[in-house]
């Protein structure tokens, strides 16, 4: 299968990052056993890109090869209140197909821009709900090329995180949900609708940082008086202190790093916590000061 170089930037939320120098496209099971197979020959690791929503990639760009699933991967089947879902289905595409069926439950997904995939591997959701609470097991590829399926108890799913093994790629997810009527799910979309208007627009990567059990990363940031400060072409957002905005789009991925380390290190300052990050680094950065 051919390989490609294209930039990471077109294909992240957040509009940034250099070149992927090895980026494959993959359609089919038997294609990503076969690409996975050469890349253990080849002692090469490999990135695997979903909605490019959680990515900040290096403005230098990534040497590990990056696989983008698409085609077979993208189909939800049905039984009954259950769906098999393919990784790379976008998270609001889900929700319509959840909908069209009178499905319900997966609702306070609502505006979370993911792959299904995405959002497995990172337990998306809101503060106390999480995707994890809906999935039966998941289907994927090993390092090593074979099929394997696991389920939630092998995978220790916690506050926005899971435990895969390693290199473990995700092809496609049973959820399990419940049979509801349409104007049940309408109030529901509505409920979570109204809570997504705290959230900015624009190019971002959703929350940077993970919340700390003492409080919210977005109150910490604004009560460090950090709303607003830019650099370059990246913002902390005004609406909402965990989101950092590539204004414009003219941002390069060393002044959201910049803007990530100013905010770690004033909060531990003025707070003592530690923030951590929930987007995940793709490629070189400066070591946090
Ligand atoms: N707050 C501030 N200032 C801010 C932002 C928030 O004071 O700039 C305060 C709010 O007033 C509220 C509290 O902090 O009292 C919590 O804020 P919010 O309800 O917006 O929730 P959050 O904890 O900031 C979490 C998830 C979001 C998810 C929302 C909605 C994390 C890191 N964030 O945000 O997830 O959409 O709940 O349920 O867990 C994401 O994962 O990318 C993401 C955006």
């Amino acid at each position: 299968m051919k390989s490609k170089r294209v930039l990471l930037g077109k294909y992240t939320t957040l509009k940034v990052g250099g070149p992927a120098r090895l980026f494959y496209e993959i359609d089919s099971r038997s294609q990503l056993q076969e690409i996975v197979r050469e890349l253990k020959n080849k002692h090469l690791n490999y990135y695997v890109l979903g909605n490019g929503s959680n990515i900040l990639a290096s403005d230098e760009g990534v040497d590990v090869p990056v696989l983008k699933l698409r085609g077979d991967f993208t189909a939800i089947t049905r039984r009954g209140n259950s769906l098999t879902v393919g990784s790379a289905v976008p998270l609001p595409r889900l929700m319509e197909y959840a909908g069209e069926h009178n499905l319900g439950g997966i609702e306070f997904m609502y505006g979370i821009p993911g792959t299904v995939g995405g959002a497995i591997i990172t337990n998306a959701g809101t503060k106390d709900k999480w995707i994890s609470s809906l999935t039966q097991s998941v289907f994927g590829i090993t390092k090593g090329g074979f099929e394997k399926k696991v389920f939630p108890d092998q995978l220790r799913f916690g506050y926005r995180t899971a435990h895969f093994p390693s290199r473990f790629i995700i092809t496609a997810v049973e959820l399990t949900l419940h049979h509801v009527t349409k104007s049940a799910i309408k109030k529901m979309l509505l409920f979570y609708q109204q809570r997504r208007r705290t959230q900015p627009g624009g190019f971002s990567a959703g929350c940077i940082f993970k919340n700390h059990p003492r409080d919210s990363a977005g109150r910490l940031i604004e009560q460090a008086g950090l709303k607003d400060i830019r650099r370059g072409g990246a913002i902390v957002s005004p609406v909402h202190a965990n989101f950092i905005i590539n204004e414009q789009g003219k941002a390069s991925a060393k002044d959201v790093w910049e803007l990530i380390t100013y905010i770690q290190h004033t909060v531990k300052k003025k707070f003592g916590i530690s923030l951590q990050l929930e987007v995940k680094t793709w490629g070189r950065f400066s070591p946090s000061r």
